[in-house]
């Protein structure tokens, strides 16, 4: 849009056989180059977000002021998944989201709540006493028990929830075959999203997923499901594109916003969730913000309501332990809570959608 913006002053200043002299354009605001991401975002509407994780908050007064000065929204990283709430049945842990969640409302900050329902075979996202249920009531009995308890705790505090995580295949079209579709069926997603809105009505409910601008065939599969769950009329308000770049090489330029567009035409609010994007092997910080301001342009084109980035700075981050070897630097804040080249092409991708509305 910037582009456009520059192509129309040029016409107009160039136009001697205007009848009439056009109106002086308004000087542009001086960009504040020392403005924070939440404040420029602040100026759009705009969510600006991170993963947190509670004990940092906890051990880490410098990671705290970071998150709280930098980010208008979090999203506890881990300590709302299962696992780590109902780590064994009738046993309740709620100490880390508990602390996320007045951290949050301290600093003003929304929260994205993560994550109610991920069958993937990865990580903590499912307590193995979960996934060892096979029978179709108890599952639903105790998938009722968990998002009733842990939703109705939040309401009114936590208004956005992450309903299903990564439904589809790691690398493809369709459906992963996780405990829940193995017992449930595939209408467990439709069930999920049901039972949420029955138990907080006024929660915006969201479906979130990755590699979509990588794998089209897996773009393909989401917005066919999406589609499919929306004709069903199946509360589906947002869909979370995560954008974890699990290397340094970028997505085809357009195809975040291709995939974004073509879920936001489905009538629902589309947000870049998980982002981060690893230095390539020169450790080249110019090129990481290239990257993240062609990631950023796209999903602003395409009328991202939010932005988060998978950590609030580069000592903490996933990826260090996932892709190994490292470190990996692959966030806005490097290790010392200092802000990188790829923090200002987000600040100048923001900006320059404010230039020209
Ligand atoms: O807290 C325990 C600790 O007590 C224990 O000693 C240690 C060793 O077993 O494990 C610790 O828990 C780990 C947790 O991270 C906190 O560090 C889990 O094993 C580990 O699986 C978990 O990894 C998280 C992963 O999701 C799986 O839940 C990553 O931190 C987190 O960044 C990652 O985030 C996911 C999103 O939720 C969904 N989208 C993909 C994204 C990356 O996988």
């Amino acid at each position: 849009m910037l582009a456009v913006a520059v192509l129309v002053g040029l016409v107009a200043c160039s136009d001697d056989s205007a009848t009439t002299e056009a109106p002086a354009q308004p000087e542009p605001e001086p960009v504040d180059r020392d403005a924070s991401l939440r404040e420029i975002a602040a100026d759009s509407g705009l969510r600006i977000g991170a993963a947190v994780d509670a004990d940092a908050l906890q051990q880490d007064p410098a990671y705290a002021h970071a998150a709280a000065i930098h980010f208008n929204s979090l999203t506890p990283e881990n300590d709302m998944k299962w696992s780590v709430v109902q780590p064994r049945r009738g046993e309740w842990d709620f100490s880390g989201a508990d602390a996320l969640v007045d951290f949050a409302e301290e600093h003003e900050m929304a929260v994205r709540g993560h994550t109610l329902v991920w069958g993937q075979d990865v990580g903590n996202g499912m307590p193995d006493w979960v996934r060892q249920i096979r029978d179709p009531d108890e599952l639903r009995s105790v998938l009722r028990e968990y998002v009733t308890t842990l939703m109705s705790r939040y309401a009114g505090r936590v208004e956005r929830w992450d309903v299903v995580n990564e439904p589809l295949l790691i690398g493809g079209g369709e459906l992963d075959r996780n405990p829940f579709f193995e017992a449930l069926g595939p209408e467990y997603i439709a069930e999920a999203f049901e039972l949420a809105h029955e138990v907080n009505p006024d929660a915006e409910l969201w479906l979130n997923e990755h590699s979509l601008e990588h794998l089209s065939d897996k773009a393909d599969a989401l917005v066919a499901l999406v589609a499919d769950l929306i004709e069903q009329g199946v509360p589906v308000d947002g869909v979370g594109l995560q954008t974890h770049q699990f290397s340094s090489s970028l997505p085809p330029p357009g195809a975040v916003e291709d995939v974004l567009t073509r879920l936001g035409d489905l009538g629902v609010e589309v947000a870049i969730t998980e982002l981060d994007l690893p230095l390539d092997e020169a450790r080249d910080l110019d090129s990481q913000a290239a990257g993240y301001r062609q990631i950023v342009d796209e999903c602003l084109a395409a009328g991202c309501a939010e932005i988060s980035v998978w950590g609030v700075d580069d000592s903490r981050t996933w990826l260090d332990e996932f892709l190994g070897g490292g470190p990996h630097e692959p966030l806005v804040l490097d290790a010392d809570y200092q802000t990188k080249p790829a923090y200002d092409a987000v600040r100048d991708a923001i900006l320059a959608t404010q230039a020209s509305p």
